[in-house]
């Protein structure tokens, strides 16, 4: 029998080691493992196969949600899935074009571990443009995906006993790229009394002498809120008297931002703090670009420096392909971002004003991004009407997708337990069938 339980499972009675490979890759009880099992028999002790600093992470719970959702799917079910971060546009013609065109220009081959220069010279461009920052290419660094970049930053500075303050809720990789360092997540609440905003007392009492980096995401992943430039200068005065500190400001939703609000980045409302500050985009939910994995920063050279070596020893540089697709990107026609913008506002008005309308269920209007994040207080401690305790919000998006085909994201994968997040990013019908189900599930519970 083995002995040892959660993460630190290891050993079995008899002392000998286990892989649990499956363990960890397949979420499987290791007491399972035939591996294990015939290997222990032998009387065979072998190390584990899996690091510690990979213990101290978990998989993506928005991948496992949808994962459940495919399955449903494959089985036969009506399963309507918003709990992806993606735009669901296709990437417009003209970017489709400029890869295909750099393929037959025979870019095909390695490139600068940063980024070609074109796409730099692209980037400086964009942030000077959109954001009034004084940059150049040389300043500019490219990676497969914003994700990328943050774990380059992450993962090149921090040493065990370094702090990251993370605004909650988070986006679900923050902490668990900050635990891959060995780091400390310091979790700082922002939550629906606030708007869902870091106000500049909880900063300043989030941050230490240990305080490494300090993360802000506006609009945000998953509350949809941003900060005002006033707010964010709040927040910087905070930021300035801490010099330790330095800012990963992930501006990857800046053009979904509505209601004719002016998207405001740190550096451009604190140029004081430019020389600690990462400043993060990318295509992905900008151009609906998700696949092609191109995200880019601007950052002082001393960060991008150690970005450059650790990825030097990893993916080396982003696709030559999506460098060059990610130019005609930021240099191309982008009138179509404001009609995307348009219609996610129109999804995102008629969702908060369908949810609202739904007994146990409370909405804020967000500012940006193409997800909301209400409360579901009003329905804990229900049973649905298919015979489910609905104790916690884990248990309402499982009944909800087991009982009525929705898959959502229940808000504690995001450090705020009590809510959800829908992704708006989907076609008005499947919304409306969507929201409509919600609702009838809502009210079965409210019966019971
Ligand atoms: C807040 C936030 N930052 C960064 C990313 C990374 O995006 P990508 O790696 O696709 O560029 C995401 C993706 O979901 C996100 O939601």
């Amino acid at each position: 029998m083995f002995f040892e339980g959660g993460f630190a499972a290891r050993r079995w009675e008899n002392g000998q080691e286990c892989c649990h490979v499956c363990f960890w890759s397949l979420g499987l009880d290791p007491r399972n493992c035939e591996i294990s099992r015939q290997q222990a028999k032998k009387g065979f002790a072998y190390m584990s196969m899996v690091s510690e600093a990979l213990g101290r992470i978990s998989s993506s719970p928005t991948v496992g949600i949808s994962q459940k959702a495919r399955q449903m799917r494959q089985a036969g079910r009506d399963v309507i899935a918003l709990s992806a971060g993606e735009p669901d546009f296709d990437t417009p013609d003209h970017i489709k074009r400029a890869a295909v065109a750099a393929i037959e220009a025979g870019h095909t081959k390695y490139t600068n571990i940063e980024g070609i220069d074109e796409l730099r010279e692209a980037v400086a461009a964009k942030f000077a443009r959109d954001n009034h920052l004084k940059v150049e290419a040389k300043d500019c660094f490219v990676a497969t995906g914003g994700k990328q970049i943050i774990f380059n930053a992450l993962i090149a500075t921090l040493n065990p006993g370094d702090e990251v303050v993370v605004p909650v809720p988070y986006w679900v990789s923050y902490p668990d790229i900050v635990h891959l360092a060995g780091a400390r997540a310091v979790f700082a609440v922002a939550d629906a009394q606030t708007s869902f905003k870091l106000t500049p007392e909880v900063l300043e009492g989030a941050i230490s002498a240990d305080t490494k980096w300090v993360i802000l995401n506006s609009p945000s992943n998953p509350t949809g809120a941003a900060y005002s430039a006033k707010e964010l200068e709040a927040l910087g005065e905070v930021l300035l008297r801490h010099p330790q500190v330095h800012i990963l400001s992930d501006d990857i939703y800046e053009r979904l931002l509505y209601d004719g609000r002016r998207f405001a980045t740190m550096v451009e409302v604190v140029p004081a703090l430019a020389s600690r500050t990462l400043t993060l985009n990318g295509v992905s939910k900008s151009h609906a670009m998700t696949g092609w994995r191109l995200g880019y920063c601007t950052a002082p050279a001393h960060i991008i420096e150690v970005m450059k070596k650790l990825q030097s020893q990893s993916t080396t540089h982003a696709s030559s392909i999506s460098q060059w697709a990610a130019v005609e990107a930021l240099n191309g026609d982008n009138r179509f971002l404001d009609e995307w913008r348009k219609v996610f506002q129109g999804r995102r008005d008629m969702v908060v004003g369908a949810l609202n309308a739904i007994d146990g269920i409370e909405c804020l209007t967000p500012d940006g991004a193409f997800y909301v994040f209400p409360s579901i207080a009003g329905l804990l401690g229900k049973t649905s009407a298919g015979g489910r305790h609905i104790g916690t919000d884990e248990d309402f998006v499982m009944a909800l997708l087991e009982e009525s085909g929705v898959a959502l994201v229940h808000g504690s994968a995001f450090g705020l337990a009590g809510y959800f997040r829908l992704s708006y990013a989907a076609s008005n019908e499947q919304l409306e069938e969507a929201l409509n189900r919600i609702g009838v599930f809502a009210r079965g519970c409210a019966r019971s």
